[in-house]
């Protein structure tokens, strides 16, 4: 059986979820998908670097604590080599997981362009490089005959990209409207209830949503990156995200929401991309109060939901996970199952 060999490229929550699930259902996905998965290199900011092309065991790295590194280990370094590492490994796909850069994508920009350089696929959830270098990158991926995956960018393991780009086709999308930020939905969500912002914020960063610094939650730079993302990927834009009108939910009182929701409307974080008849693509990112039979009114908590206006079906919604750790390392399994799925047809056109 044909196997993958990773390498994991920051060892948070993200990609110590696919190592989990690697290590937990490895057998039952070898079945599954007609090949098989091993980790050959992580690296780390805290832990330092690991390469063993012969597999590292996964269950020993992730019971490692909080005061050790890969120093002393085969094929250990206490420092976070990545670059090195990206460009040295034996592995044939590099998973991309370190913390999104919303200003200039950097370095995880870096690290995906020495793994496409040095022939080897990318999956990410990193929004940075998709939003900021996305198309520089997916040249530099075909001009080294790799891929560049990034379905969790945008709603996580929710298969929203891959749903419209591979299942819409055929259809003229003209709006693309979602709910894309967790964090400020069951914000908004909460504040309904009567809690405070700052005290709905604070739970949903303990429990797992909200960025590293949940500003950009809050005042729409998240939603911001995945709308251009969303523009370039399913609306053929070239924007950036000087593009995207931004408004975030700071200035939305609980007067407000209260006000709303016994109107029977509900607050929401909604980015739109619109593209006119000319071609013309337009990009926001604004707190809007929808009324009840809107299609993303009664999404709730934490989920996130997208609504693409077609020309032959009319609205197609899907609602899903947008964020948590599971969910984005679904992501990563389902961009590998991509990567396969394209080696495998190159292959077949080959022979
Ligand atoms: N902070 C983001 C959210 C995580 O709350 O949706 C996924 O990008």
């Amino acid at each position: 059986m044909t196997h993958h060999d990773l390498a994991l490229i920051g060892f948070g929550g993200v990609n110590r979820a696919l190592a989990e699930i690697i290590r937990d259902r490895g057998d039952d996905l070898a079945a599954d998908l007609g090949f098989g998965l091993r980790v050959v290199a992580i690296t780390d900011l805290r832990l330092g670097s690991l390469m063993q092309s012969d597999g590292i065991d996964l269950g020993a790295v992730l019971s490692m604590t909080g005061l050790d590194t890969f120093a002393g280990m085969p094929g250990g370094d206490a420092e976070p080599r990545n670059e090195y590492v990206i460009r040295h490994t034996t592995a044939d796909v590099v998973v991309e997981a370190t913390f999104t850069n919303p200003v200039d994508g950097e370095p995880a920009i870096s690290h995906v362009r020495a793994a496409l350089e040095s022939g080897k696929s990318v999956t990410t959830t990193n929004k940075g490089p998709v939003a900021l270098a996305g198309t520089a990158l997916n040249r530099l991926a075909a001009e080294n005959g790799v891929r560049f995956e990034y379905e969790g960018s945008v709603m996580s393991g929710t298969p929203v990209l891959r749903l419209a780009q591979q299942t819409l086709r055929g259809l003229r999308i003209t709006r693309v409207q979602g709910i894309l930020n967790g964090t400020s939905n069951f914000v908004l969500g909460q504040m309904e209830s009567g809690r405070s912002l700052e005290d709905a914020v604070a739970e949903a960063q303990a429990l797992g949503y909200a960025e590293a610094d949940p500003t950009a939650d809050i005042e729409g730079s998240d939603v911001q990156l995945k709308v251009v993302i969303l523009a370039n990927e399913l609306l053929g834009a070239d924007i950036t995200t000087a593009d995207v009108s931004r408004v975030g939910i700071s200035g939305i009182t609980a007067t407000d929401v209260i006000a709303a929701a016994a109107a029977g409307e509900h607050w929401k974080l909604i980015g739109t991309v619109d593209r006119d008849e000319a071609g013309a693509v337009t990009a926001s990112v604004q707190p809007l109060s929808l009324a009840a039979d809107h299609p993303l009114a009664g999404i709730s908590g934490a989920t996130n939901a997208i609504a693409f206006t077609t020309d032959l079906l009319g609205a197609i919604t899907m609602s899903g996970p947008g964020a948590g750790r599971l969910e984005t390392a679904y992501a990563l399994l389902s961009d590998i199952i991509a990567i396969d799925a394209h080696q495998a047809s190159l292959a077949g056109a080959l022979r």
